[in-house]
C-alpha cells in the first residue's frame, strides 16, 4: 500500500490551541507566547507548570504559594503504596507511572471535591514520589517517606533517588530539562489525551492513556533508546562506524529527526549545553564526545538533527539517573502540558472522531460456515 501524504496525520491541522507553537517560522517553540530559550534561561519548572495549568505566569507570591502547595502534595495514600508494592520490581518504570496514575484515579477520583486543576497539581507533585516509592521498596524491601522539603520538583526527585542533598548543578540541569519537556502542542501523547478527554471521561483516564502513548521509542521512549545507543561506543571513531552501519542497514537512530521541525529542535541546543557542562563537571571524556560525533555523522549523512531526547540522555546519565527512569521523567514534566490540553479541550469540546479512507474488499455475500471451503 502506498503511504499517502497525510499518513500519521502529518501536516494535518487537527484542532486549535492557545498553548504552544511548534516550528512556527521565527518562533521555534513557545509556551503561551514565551520562547523556550527565555523560559529555560530565566524560569523554573514550577513557574512553567503554573503558566501551562493556569494560563499565565505567576507573581512572586503566587509562585512561592504554588511551590508550597506542591510540596504538600508529595505524600502517597496507603492504598497506592500497597499497589506499588505489588508491581513487580523488574517491571518497566513506565508501567509504574501508568499503574500509579490509574490507581490514584480510583483512590482520589475527580468529582465535586476534587477538580481538574487539583488533580493536575497532585500529579505534578506526586509522580516522582510514585516512581521512587516503588523503586526503593523493591531494592530495600521497605517503603520510604516521599514527603521532602525541597523547593523544586527536580530537587525532590534527586533527593528521593539518591537519598541525599541534591548536587546543585544536577538539580538545575534537571529543572531545565523538565521545562524543555513540559509541552509540545499536538504530539502523539497529548493528542491521545485530547482524544480521550473528548469522550468526557475523568481526568486520570486521559493522563493514563497519554502515558501509554509516550512510552514508545518513536516518542518519549527515544531518550532511553538513545542512551542505550551512546553507551555502546567507547570512542567517537567507534561511534562513527556504528552509526554508518545502522544507516546502511536502514535502521533508525534514536534521538534524531522530528515530525515538525525540519532544521533543528530548539530544545536540543539548550540541553546540549547542559550535557556539555555536566560532562565537564564529571570529567567525562567518552559519552559527550561520542554524542557529538553521532550528531556530526547524522547531519553529514542524512541531514538529520538531534531532537530533545538525544542530549537529554547523556545529561540524565551524568546526573546519576538510571536509564529506565528517563521516560518517566518525561511524564513528570509533560503532565503539565497534558493538563493544559485537557483543560483546553474540555473548555470547547467536540468529540474527536476522524474518518478513514476505506481500502478493504468490495461488498460481498456472506457465506455460512457450513458452506465455507477454506
Ligand atoms: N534515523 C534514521 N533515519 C531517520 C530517522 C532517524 N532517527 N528519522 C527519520 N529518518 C528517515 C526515515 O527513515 C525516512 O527515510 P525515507 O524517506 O528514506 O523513508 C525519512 O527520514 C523521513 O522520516 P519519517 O519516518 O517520514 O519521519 P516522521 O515524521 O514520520 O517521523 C520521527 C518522525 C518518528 C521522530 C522519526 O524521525 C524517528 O523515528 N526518530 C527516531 C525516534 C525519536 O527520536 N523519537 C523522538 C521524537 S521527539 C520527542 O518525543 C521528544
Amino acid at each position: 500500500m502506498t503511504k499517502d501524504k497525510s499518513a500519521g496525520l502529518a501536516g494535518v491541522i487537527a484542532g486549535h490551541t492557545a498553548i504552544a507553537t511548534v516550528g512556527k517560522e521565527g518562533m521555534g517553540l513557545t509556551y503561551r507566547g514565551y520562547s523556550i530559550s527565555d523560559l529555560a534561561e530565566h524560569s523554573s519548572f514550577e513557574e512553567v507548570a503554573y503558566l501551562l495549568i493556569y494560563g499565565r505566569l505567576p507573581s512572586q507570591k503566587e509562585l512561592s504559594n504554588y511551590k508550597e502547595q506542591l510540596r504538600g502534595l508529595r505524600g502517597l495514600p496507603k492504598g497506592l503504596k500497597t499497589i506499588l508494592e505489588q508491581v513487580p520490581g523488574d517491571a518497566h518504570p513506565m508501567d509504574v507511572m501508568r499503574t500509579g496514575c490509574s490507581a490514584l484515579g480510583s483512590l482520589e477520583p475527580e468529582g465535586k471535591t476534587r477538580d481538574q486543576i487539583a488533580i493536575a497539581n497532585r500529579l505534578v507533585a506526586c509522580f516522582g514520589s510514585i516512581l521512587l516509592y516503588w523503586h526503593h521498596f523493591h531494592i530495600k524491601g521497605t517503603g520510604i517517606e516521599t514527603v521532602t522539603e525541597d523547593e523544586t520538583t527536580a530537587g525532590h526527585f534527586l533527593r528521593l533517588l539518591h537519598g541525599k542533598e541534591p548536587n546543585e548543578l544536577h538539580r538545575r540541569a534537571l529543572d531545565v530539562s523538565l521545562i524543555l519537556y513540559a509541552e509540545h502542542e499536538f504530539n502523539a501523547s497529548t493528542f491521545t489525551a485530547r482524544t480521550i478527554i473528548s469522550t468526557l471521561p475523568d481526568f486520570y483516564s486521559a493522563v493514563t492513556g497519554a502515558i501509554g502513548a509516550l512510552r514508545g521509542p518513536l516518542h518519549g521512549g527515544a531518550n532511553e533508546a538513545a542512551m542505550e545507543l551512546i553507551e555502546q561506543f567507547s570512542t567517537p571513531d567507534e561511534a562513527e562506524k556504528g552509526i554508518i552501519q545502522l544507516l546502511t542497514a536502514k535502521k533508525l537512530v534514536m534521538g534524531f529527526g522530528h515530525r515538525v521541525y525540519k532544521i533543528s529542535d530548539p530544545r536540543s541546543d539548550v540541553i546540549k549545553k547542559w550535557s556539555k557542562k555536566l560532562a565537564e563537571a564529571a570529567g567525562d571524556n567518552r559519552l559527550y564526545p561520542v554524542s557529538e560525533r553521532i550528531e556530526q555523522v547524522m547531519w553529514r549523512e542524512k541531514k538529520l538533527f538531534p531532537n530533545l531526547d538525544f542530549y537529554s540522555a547523556t545529561a540524565y546519565h551524568l546526573c546519576g539517573i538510571p536509564t529506565p527512569m528517563f521516560t518517566p521523567l518525561f511524564v513528570m514534566s509533560r503532565i503539565t502540558g497534558w493538563a493544559a490540553h485537557i483543560i483546553e479541550q474540555r473548555g470547547d469540546n467536540r468529540l474527536i472522531r476522524p474518518s478513514a479512507e476505506y481500502v478493504g474488499p468490495e461488498p460481498r455475500p456472506f457465506v455460512p460456515i457450513a458452506r465455507r471451503t477454506a
